[in-house]
Formats: C-alpha cells, sequence, structure tokens
C-alpha cells in the first residue's frame, strides 16, 4: 500500500506490524549528520531505540530533537570514539539507558585529503584512529554486550570505495578504509558463534564530502546512476544489513556507490 499523503520517514508513520527493528536498540556512531544521521533516522522509523553517538553536541541535539519530533526514540551520547576508555564508558552508559545493544553502526570517519609527502606521523595516527581503530574499539566492546545477552547482534561498518583503490587524493583514510574492509570479515568470521552478524556497506560520492556540511554540486561523479548518492540510499542499505532480510548475509562489502566501482574507466 502506498504511503499516505505528507508521509515522512518517522516512527508515527509506520504501522508497528511492519516496523523492521521494534523495539531494538541502536547505536550510529558519527550520526551528527549526513550519513550517519540518516541511519539515525531511519533507524527510530523502523521502531528502534536509537543511542545518537557523536563528538558534536548541537549537531546531536538537533538529529535527537527530529527523531523525537516525528515520534520516534532517541538518545544523544557524547564521545569521541576513537579512544578506548570512552568507549568503554559510552557502551556502559548505553546499557544503563536502554537496558541492551542489538545493533552497532561504525559510521565515524575523518579523512586526510593529503599527498603522502604531505602527511605528518600525527595525521596518520589520527585519521587510522578515527577511521579505523574506532570500528574495532567499538565492535569489541559492543559485541561484548551482545555476546551477554546470547540474543545475537548486527554490526554494520561503513567502508568506502577509497578502500578498494589507490587515491591520489588521500593516503591515510585509503589505508584505514582498506582496514575496514577486511576488519569486517575478521570480526564476522569471529562473531558469527555468537550470533552476532557482521558487514559493511561501501560507498561512493554520498551527501558531503567527509568531514564537510556542504553538498557540493561540481563534486565530478563518474557512475553509473550519473548522480551522486543521497544519504537516504546509505541509509537503506545499512537498515538491509541491520535487520532480519539480510539473515544469509555474514561479512560482506555491499558497494552503495552509483555503479563506479563495477565499471571500466579505460
Ligand atoms: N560522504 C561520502 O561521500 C562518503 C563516501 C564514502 C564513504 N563514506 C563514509 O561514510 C561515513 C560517513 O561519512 P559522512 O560523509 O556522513 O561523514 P561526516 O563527516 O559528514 O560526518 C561524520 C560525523 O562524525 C562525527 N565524528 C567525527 N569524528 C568523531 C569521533 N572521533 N567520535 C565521535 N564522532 C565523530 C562528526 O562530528 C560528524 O558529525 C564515513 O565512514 C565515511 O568514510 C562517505
Amino acid at each position: 500500500m502506498p504511503p499516505p499523503r505528507g508521509w515522512r520517514y518517522g516512527a508515527a508513520n509506520r504501522r508497528t506490524n511492519e516496523m523492521k527493528l521494534k523495539d531494538q536498540v541502536a547505536i550510529v556512531t558519527g550520526a551528527g549528520r549526513n550519513i550517519g544521521e540518516e541511519i539515525a533516522k531511519l533507524f527510530a522509523a523502523e521502531g528502534a531505540k536509537v543511542a545518537v553517538v557523536d563528538m558534536d553536541k548541537p549537531r546531536g541535539e538537533r538529529v535527537c530533537t527530529t527523531i523525537k519530533g516525528q515520534g520516534g526514540e532517541a538518545e544523544l551520547f557524547i564521545a569521541d570514539v576513537s579512544r578506548g576508555e570512552e568507549v568503554t564508558a559510552l557502551i556502559a552508559r548505553v546499557v544503563a539507558r536502554f537496558g541492551r545493544i542489538d545493533i552497532l553502526v561504525n559510521n565515524v570517519a575523518i579523512s586526510d585529503n593529503k599527498h603522502i609527502f604531505d602527511l605528518s606521523e600525527q595525521d596518520w595516527d589520527r585519521v587510522l584512529a578515527v577511521t579505523l581503530k574506532s570500528q574495532f574499539l567499538m565492535g569489541k566492546h559492543a559485541a561484548q554486550q551482545m555476546a551477554k545477552q546470547s540474543t545475537g547482534g548486527r554490526i554494520v561498518n561503513i567502508g568506502s570505495t577509497s578502500g578498494f583503490v589507490g587515491r591520489s587524493r588521500a593516503l591515510a583514510y585509503s589505508a584505514a578504509k582498506g582496514g575496514v574492509a577486511n576488519l569486517t570479515r575478521a570480526m564476522a568470521a569471529q562473531l558469527a558463534p555468537h550470533k552476532i552478524r557482521v558487514n559493511a556497506i561501501v560507498p561512493n560520492k554520498i551527501g558531503s564530502p567527509v568531514g564537510k556540511d556542504e553538498f557540493d554540486p561540481t563534486r565530478p561523479v563518474a557512475n553509473m546512476a550519473k548522480r551522486p548518492g543521497e544519504p537516504k540510499e546509505a541509509a537503506k542499505a545499512v537498515l538491509f544489513l541491520a535487520s532480519e532480510d539480510s539473515s544469509f548475509v555474514y561479512g560482506a562489502n555491499l558497494f552503495v556507490d552509483g555503479g563506479v566501482s563495477a565499471m571500466d574507466l579505460s
């Protein structure tokens, strides 16, 4: 049946029995804008209780206010997910607030946008810590909680096509995202016995560039769709991997890139 007129995605607009994540507790990191924001909003519309995690308070507050305004459930947790002690405290705070964790989306990343000659050791360490180490830290501590619950869980890592090709404009980010692709496979193999499914999406050119607020209409796009992706399109792929719709999918890197990775660019 088509949605009623004036439908926006919000929990109040969805029938309870149609919701894919009803009453599940989901953590979305970097949910303050762009792709993470849309994941948080879509999950809430699908009935999840969403832990909106970001370092930036105003951004996170805006997303939580929007979700609540649409009849969903969300709470803001401020943390730097690249730091082990903040991650353990964050997981404890989420469990204290919502009682459990069913889904983790590792969405946070930063890019260096640098040539190797201009990249400092500090740049390298920070990009690797935020973009790769955070997924290990969040994955480890969330999975330990999921394993304790013994009802399983789902983890979705956000990768990038930069992890599958050499890029002239980013080095540490490309290395970190290459790590995300295989971290996903290794986590999937290790956590499957605990009924935790781990997968990743691999976006390209979606919404604003990583680390930026503004959509850049001049950003070059060469893909099969002949347009940039919308954050909602990434969110829908993440929902698939976070829900029972993907019950036989383990350790996958799902390309959400307008087909660019499948193109012959010669
Ligand atoms: N935007 C794209 O075109 C694109 C393309 C390929 C992959 N991706 C991937 O998608 C994901 C989201 O990208 P985006 O463009 O939406 O990012 P973004 O920069 O727009 O948003 C990231 C959010 O994470 C928060 N954040 C950054 N570091 C943090 C930390 N250490 N702890 C907690 N919060 C932190 C920021 O405050 C921000 O709100 C990333 O993993 C990125 O690599 C994006």
